[in-house]
């Protein structure tokens, strides 16, 4: 073991992070499913979606067999919904080619839908204690400061030089303290902002810190700027108090999940609100409210600019489809329902 791996392994055992919940039990299921919830989303913020899922879906079989829009309902709020969907179409695999068992190899892992060499890297590690080496956010920054990697992140050159590093560090024995130790150290320690170089144990040997850059350090990746796209989201509720939703067409952003009804902001709302406008010479079938405010919404690859419209309907509702239901708020718990629907709906 290298000089930083042992001083990873020291923070590790002094002030590591030792009761996450895929720790206890540490099955691979359970480090499979944290590690793809932990894809983009912050420990805090998966352990309650991890306790909820794993007890729902207690093993692979389980997750197998269940229904895809029984998955998304417990990744309701999450992001990143692809996540949810290679998790079951992952566990379906497993049953027909691994007798339902994860794989323990990095070829096998990587064949499955949503893992990628980071993530396989980590299942091997923390789940089957099999050197492997990782490069999430955490190890990224630790690994560019340390070794003052100054290429931008994301371009190939630099993803090339970073797996080098993370490779010849990655010991041989005490993996698996290893790689939660450099996950815990980046997180906590070697953060993002206000890093505590002053504690560090690494300190005297990092070149970031030496040359006065750890704060420029890693380059953030080259982004193109976000388009914007702005839209209504209609929030509908009929005389009953029940709630429209449409489903997500597959492919989109949000496939397979349930949101308010959205049209371009372009389109003149009135097409819309028409639907329900029964002109049955009794006054007004439908009623706009005063609506929430405007709120935008932030994806990888643009920006969403929501302008919600109220509607109230006092007629009739009319059966729903396939694809567009009347729901009420109990209902809406059993549904994959995306967090900017989920804001709107709080207003009910
Ligand atoms: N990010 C990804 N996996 C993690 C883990 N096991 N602990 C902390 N952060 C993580």
């Amino acid at each position: 073991m290298d000089a930083f791996a042992k001083a990873i392994v020291g923070y590790y055992r002094e002030r590591g992070r030792k009761a996450l919940p895929w720790q206890h039990p540490r099955t691979p299921y359970r480090v499979w499913v944290s590690e793809i919830m932990l894809q983009q989303t912050q420990v805090e913020r998966v352990i309650d979606y991890f306790n909820r899922f794993v007890s729902n879906f207690p093993d692979v079989s389980r997750l197998a067999a269940a229904e895809l829009d029984e998955v998304l309902a417990h990744w309701s709020g999450l992001g990143y919904y692809a996540r949810a969907r290679n998790l079951h179409a992952s566990a379906r695999l497993m049953l027909e080619r691994h007798n339902g068992e994860l794989p323990d190899d990095l070829e096998s892992l990587l064949s499955l839908p949503g893992i990628g060499k980071s993530t396989a890297g980590a299942i091997l590690s923390s789940a089957f204690g099999i050197p492997a080496p990782i490069l999430d956010g955490n190890v990224r920054r630790v690994l560019a400061r340390f070794h003052e990697v100054k290429g931008a992140t994301g371009d190939s050159a630099t993803e090339k030089e970073l797996w080098r590093l993370a490779e010849i560090h990655t010991p041989r024995d005490g993996i698996r303290e290893y790689t939660q130790g450099i996950m815990d150290f980046g997180a906590r320690l070697c953060r993002k902002s206000r890093p505590a170089c002053p504690e560090c144990p690494l300190a005297d040997d990092c070149r970031a810190l030496a040359s006065r850059s750890v704060s420029m350090l890693p380059v953030p990746r080259r982004r193109r700027a976000r388009p914007l796209r702005r839209v209504r989201f209609f929030l509908v509720t009929d005389h009953q108090g029940r709630v429209l939703l449409e489903s997500r067409p597959s492919g989109g952003i949000w496939s397979g999940l349930w949101t308010l009804p959205e049209r371009d902001l372009a389109e003149d709302k009135r097409e819309f609100i028409g639907q329900f406008d029964t002109n049955s010479g009794h006054g007004p079938s439908v009623e706009e409210l005063p609506p929430p405010s405007v709120f935008r919404h932030h994806f990888t690859h643009f920006e969403l600019e929501v302008h919600p419209v109220r509607l109230v309907i006092n007629r009739f509702s009319d059966a729903g489809s396939e694809v567009r239901r009347w729901v009420t708020k109990e209902e809406c718990e059993g549904l994959g329902i995306p967090s900017a629907t989920k804001r709107l709906l709080a207003h009910l």
